[in-house]
C-alpha cells in the first residue's frame, strides 16, 4: 500500500510517499522560514501564495525521489485542518484534483493528530498512551485510546508553547523561528538564574497558558538589565519554565488516567533540553516516553501519510467535498 501525504497547514510545503505503515519512500519539506523571518513571524497571505508556487514541483520531487509512478498510489492523505485556511486550501485542492484524476481515495487528516501519530514512523507504541503536541500553533494533551480514537484532555487557553518562544525571540530581535534559536543560545545557560512562573501548574486541570510566561519574560527585562553576560542565563531559565510547566501537566495526566506511555510531538519536541528533561523525569516516575526524530517533529507530510495509513486500513475515507477547517477539533 502506498500513501501520498500532503501538508500545507502553515508555512512549510510538504509531500511524502509512504509504503505500508512506516517505510518512508520520500519526505520533501520546503520551508518558507527565510521569507517569514523578515517579518518576525508567519504572514498568512505570503504563505498561501508560496504554497501555490511550490506545490507542483514538490509533488514531482516527492514522486521522483520515491521512484514510484502516480498510478501506484493507493490513497491521498491530506491535512484539512487546523491551520491557516489559505494555506490548507492549497494542499487540499491539490489533493482533491489528484484524487479525481488518478481515481484514488482521499483522506482528510487533522494536523495535530498527525504530530502524535508520526511516532509510528519509528516506534510501535502500545495503546493507550498520552500524546503531547507542542508546536507553534498548538499545545495539546490527547488521550489516544487506539488509532483514530482520541480525546483531548488539555490544551492552551492562549499562546502555544512554540508561539511563546517565537514571540520572545521577536521581542529580542534574535530571529525566527524562535525555538531553535533560543535552544541554541541557552545551551550553556544557568536554568535557575531567574525563577519564571509555571502558569496554571498548580491548578486542577490539564490546560496551559503561555501568554503570561512571555509577559513575565518581557517584564523581567524591563525591571532588570538584560546584558550580553546574562542573556543566555535568562533564556535558559525561560526555556526551563516552559518545559517544566509542560512536564507538571503531563505528570498530572498520567496519574489521573493511569497511563504509563507518553508520546511527545510537534516542532518544540525537537528541543534537546525538553527531550532530556522528559526522559529523565519519566524514567524516575516509571513512565515510558517516546519522541519522533527531530526532523519528524517539525511539520512534514510523512506524519500525515502515517496517520492516513490507519484511516485507510479502517476504510475511513473522506468525501471529495471535504472542507478545510482552520480551527479544527480532534474527533473523539
Ligand atoms: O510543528 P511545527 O513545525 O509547526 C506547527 O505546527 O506549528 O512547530 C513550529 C514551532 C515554532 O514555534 C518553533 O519555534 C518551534 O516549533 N520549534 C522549537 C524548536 N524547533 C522548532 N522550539 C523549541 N526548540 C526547538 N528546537
Ligand atoms: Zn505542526
Amino acid at each position: 500500500m502506498i500513501i501520498l501525504g500532503i501538508d500545507t497547514s502553515c508555512d512549510d510545503t510538504s509531500m511524502a510517499l509512504l509504503e505500508g505503515k512506516n517505510k518512508v519512500l520520500s519526505n520533501v519539506v520546503s520551508s518558507q522560514a527565510d521569507l517569514h523571518s523578515l517579518f518576525g513571524g508567519i504572514v498568512p497571505e505570503i504563505a498561501s501564495r508560496r504554497h501555490v508556487e511550490l506545490i507542483d514541483n514538490i509533488y514531482r520531487d516527492a514522486i521522483a525521489k520515491a521512484g514510484v509512478s502516480p498510478h501506484e498510489i493507493d490513497a491521498i492523505s491530506v491535512t484539512n485542518g487546523p491551520g491557516l485556511i489559505g494555506s490548507i486550501l492549497v494542499g487540499l485542492c491539490f489533493a482533491k484534483g489528484l484524487a479525481v484524476s488518478l481515481k484514488k481515495s482521499l483522506i482528510g487528516i487533522n494536523h495535530v493528530e498527525a504530530h502524535v501519530m508520526s511516532i509510528f514512523l519509528e516506534y510501535d507504541v502500545g495503546f493507550p498512551f498520552l500524546g503531547l503536541v507542542v508546536s507553534g500553533g498548538h499545545t495539546t494533551i490527547m488521550l489516544v485510546h487506539e488509532p483514530c480514537v482520541y480525546e483531548v484532555i488539555g490544551s492552551t487557553r492562549d499562546d502555544a508553547a512554540g508561539e511563546a518562544f517565537d514571540k520572545v525571540a521577536k521581542f529580542l530581535g534574535i530571529g525566527y523561528p524562535g525555538g531553535q534559536i533560543i535552544e541554541r543560545m541557552s545551551r550553556t545557560g544557568k536554568r535557575d538564574f531567574v525563577m519564571f512562573p509555571r502558569p496554571m501548574a498548580e491548578e486542577d486541570n490539564l490546560d496551559f497558558s503561555f501568554s503570561g510566561l512571555k509577559t513575565a519574560f518581557i517584564n523581567w527585562t524591563r525591571k532588570n538589565k538584560l546584558t550580553e553576560d546574562n542573556l543566555i542565563d535568562v533564556l535558559a531559565s525561560f526555556q526551563e519554565a516552559v518545559f517544566d510547566t509542560l512536564w507538571r501537566k503531563i505528570l498530572k495526566a498520567t496519574k489521573r488516567f493511569n497511563i504509563k506511555r507518553v508520546v511527545v510531538g510537534g516542532g518544540v519536541a525537537a528541543n534537546s533540553r525538553l527531550r532530556e528533561m522528559f526522559r529523565e523525569r519519566c524514567g524516575n516516575e516509571g513512565l515510558l516516553v517516546y519522541f519522533p526524530s527531530p526532523t519528524n517533529c517539525t511539520d512534514n507530510a510523512a506524519m500525515v501519510a502515517a496517520t492516513g495509513y490507519f484511516y485507510f486500513e479502517r476504510g475511513r475515507l473522506s468525501p471529495l467535498d471535504i472542507k478545510g477547517i482552520s480551527r479544527m477539533r480532534i474527533k473523539v
